[in-house]
């Protein structure tokens, strides 16, 4: 037990006003509560003086009992009064700094844009879904089957070592990134119900370093027709219509011999650009040819009853054709200044 103080009015009333003080100098919540503990917590003056009451002799205990009481009762009034003004002080501020201008502009920012790649492959799908055709798609990683040898080339053919194939490992399973799109025909016969009109846009792999005019990884749009009775004429005319939308009305096309194992009679498909920058030119823009019996037998389709062509060019060399672009790593970097010269369509 402590030390009785002494109690007497001026006594009391000097606790009382150092409380008072102590609690009109508090700032915050914690600056009170240390305030409270110094001037009404247990080893406070008012409670000593309150446990000195043992010592006052019992004529003078009613009015001392009083005074002590209306004095802790005063000092305890002034800290629940400052600790409510107090609180509502910090709430205040509190909902100050949240507070969100929900009418406030937005800052801008620099939205990407769509890839050349991405918006011509969509092109080219709406210029075929206008006419009937069907967009197919298939895996990238590919069974060296659909990839070569459902599309006739023979085991040891030179032609297989004209694609420079990424293999997968283990060998033994027969994977491969898919050097070109046309193994998407072979999985459109064995999938769809004849006739069958589709394109299958889509990327595909060669073991080519990256520069200017090469890209291991590139893009490729493939289409095949199968029906009854289509001859080259059909082939033709639907590569002018393509040839057309694509780089204008008085876009031509010309056909020269050439030898894919998947097509029979095949050629290289060239596109007359009459406004190229260094002169009008005939530019390579892709293969095609009558669909190779072998190839529908493989999907087990009789080629006396049907028959059709394919065709595949490059997306990257149309993107260029169409846009000037000479170099072809503009297309992997991810520069998005290189995109958004394309603009946002949707
Ligand atoms: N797949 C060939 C390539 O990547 C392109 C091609 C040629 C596709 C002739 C065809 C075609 O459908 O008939 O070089």
């Amino acid at each position: 037990m402590s030390d009785p103080v002494e109690i007497s009015g001026p006594a009391v009333a000097e606790a009382v006003e150092s409380a008072l003080a102590a609690v009109r100098a508090a700032s915050s919540i914690a600056e009170l509560k240390a305030a409270r503990s110094v001037h009404a917590g247990e080893h406070s003056l008012l409670a000593r003086m309150n446990a000195s009451m043992r010592t006052v002799p019992p004529a003078e205990k009613a009015a001392a009992g009083k005074l002590i009481g209306q004095a802790r009762a005063t000092v305890a009034e002034a800290i629940a009064a400052r600790e409510a003004g107090l609180a509502e002080d910090e709430e205040r501020m509190r909902l100050a700094s949240e507070a969100v201008d929900v009418t406030a502009l937005p800052s801008r920012w620099n939205s990407g844009a769509r890839h050349p790649l991405s918006l011509l492959q969509e092109t080219v799908a709406d210029i075929f879904v206008a006419m009937g055709w069907e967009i197919a798609e298939g895996p990238e990683l590919e069974h060296e089957w659909f990839n070569f040898d459902a599309l006739n080339f023979d085991e040891d053919h030179p032609a297989r070592a004209m694609q420079d194939t990424l293999f997968v490992e283990p060998a033994d399973r027969h994977l491969l990134l898919r050097t070109h799109t046309s193994p998407v025909q072979v999985r459109s016969l064995l999938d769809r119900p004849l006739p069958l009109y589709v394109i299958a846009p889509g990327r595909v792999y060669r073991s080519d370093e990256l520069d200017a005019t090469h890209t291991p990884v590139f893009t490729q749009v493939e289409g095949i027709a199968i029906d009854r009775g289509l001859t080259m004429a059909h082939l033709r005319g639907t590569l002018e219509h393509f040839a057309r939308q694509m780089f204008g009305q008085q876009a031509q096309i010309r056909l020269r011999p050439n030898y894919f194992p998947f097509t029979e009679p095949s050629a290289e498909m060239d596109v007359w650009q009459p406004n190229a920058k260094g002169g009008a030119r005939w530019v390579e823009w892709g293969g095609c040819g009558m669909v190779n019996p072998n190839v529908l037998r493989s999907a087990g389709i009789d080629p006396a009853e049907y028959q059709g062509f394919a065709f595949g060019m490059g997306i990257e060399r149309t993107v260029q054709f169409r846009h000037e672009i000479a170099d072809m790593r503009d297309f992997v970097e991810g520069d998005i200044r290189f995109s958004q010269q394309f603009g946002m369509v949707v």
